[in-house]
């Protein structure tokens, strides 16, 4: 339990800064393809972290039960709460995904959003099913850059390949997504793409927020970090991006 989510912990203000949300398209695929209204629903969010879907589902009328193992994640998600007066429905459970603290049949959701690679594969499937109602629904996405819809996006995450050892990404060859699907009964999947728009500094604040990133010295991510901002400077000297996204979806039971 102690070593769950610690290289997250390491970077937790960065990711809570840094890393992007999902588009309301996800909400409206994950409706439409679970057959659950998200106004009203329970969902389990598990490695919920610093609260990025949390809050969404939060936002669309869920009342949803936050676990991770990580207690400096956990904590920027409950301070992010504790801002938002008069939005109730929110329980925080430090705690292993692959074994819920909770009762069974208790959930419509279960989500793994950017985190269902983090767990044992097998137990958290039967841990998912296991709290979920028998109409409930289990769902991965992850928030990728679309590195094959722009040269310069390509060249950023090739840079990374090459100098950062523990780096899993798009430029990888034989990179995939995570086999949650494999994991799953009733399986849609859905791939859905969007725009970021963000400054320079804010892509380099989402990079640093990366557990590849996290296991540099501090010194090799600052020369890392410096590098691809000589070279986004020199390409967009007006220091905005247009960053193409893409979500992978799954919805399974
Ligand atoms: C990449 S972050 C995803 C955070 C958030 N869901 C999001 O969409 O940005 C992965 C999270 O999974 C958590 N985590 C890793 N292993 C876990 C486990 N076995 N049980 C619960 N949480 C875990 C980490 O602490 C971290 O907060």
């Amino acid at each position: 339990m102690e070593d769950l989510g610690r290289v997250f912990d390491r970077v937790a203000d960065t990711y809570d800064a840094g890393r992007p949300a999902y588009p309301d398209e996800v909400f409206r695929a994950l409706s439409e393809v679970s057959g659950i209204d998200l106004d009203g629903a329970t969902a389990i969010d598990v490695g919920a972290g610093t609260g990025i879907l949390t809050r969404a589902l939060r936002a669309r009328g869920s009342q949803v039960i936050a676990v991770d193992a990580g207690a400096e994640m956990l904590a920027r998600l409950v301070a992010r709460a504790a801002e938002e007066e008069g939005v109730p429905g929110l329980a925080a459970v430090l705690a292993d995904g692959n074994a819920l603290p909770l009762a069974d049949g208790v959930a419509d959701l279960v989500t793994y959003a950017q985190s269902w690679h983090w767990l044992d594969p097998v137990a958290s499937i039967a841990e998912a099913r296991r709290v979920l109602r028998p109409e409930g629904s289990i769902v991965g996405c992850w928030n990728f850059n679309h590195a094959a819809a722009a040269d310069w996006l390509a060249a950023y995450e090739a840079r990374l390949a090459e100098e950062v050892p523990a780096y899993c990404g798009p430029a990888v060859e034989q990179w995939s997504v995570p086999p949650i699907a494999a994991a799953f009964e009733v399986v849609e999947e859905r791939w859905i793409p969007w725009t970021r728009l963000i400054g320079i500094e804010d892509l380099l604040l989402d990079l640093r927020s990366h557990s590849y990133m996290a296991a540099l010295s501090l010194e090799a991510a600052d020369d890392l970090v410096d590098r691809q901002r000589a070279e986004l400077r020199a390409e967009f000297p007006e220091g905005l991006l247009s960053v193409p996204m893409r979500v992978y979806l799954a919805v399974g039971r």
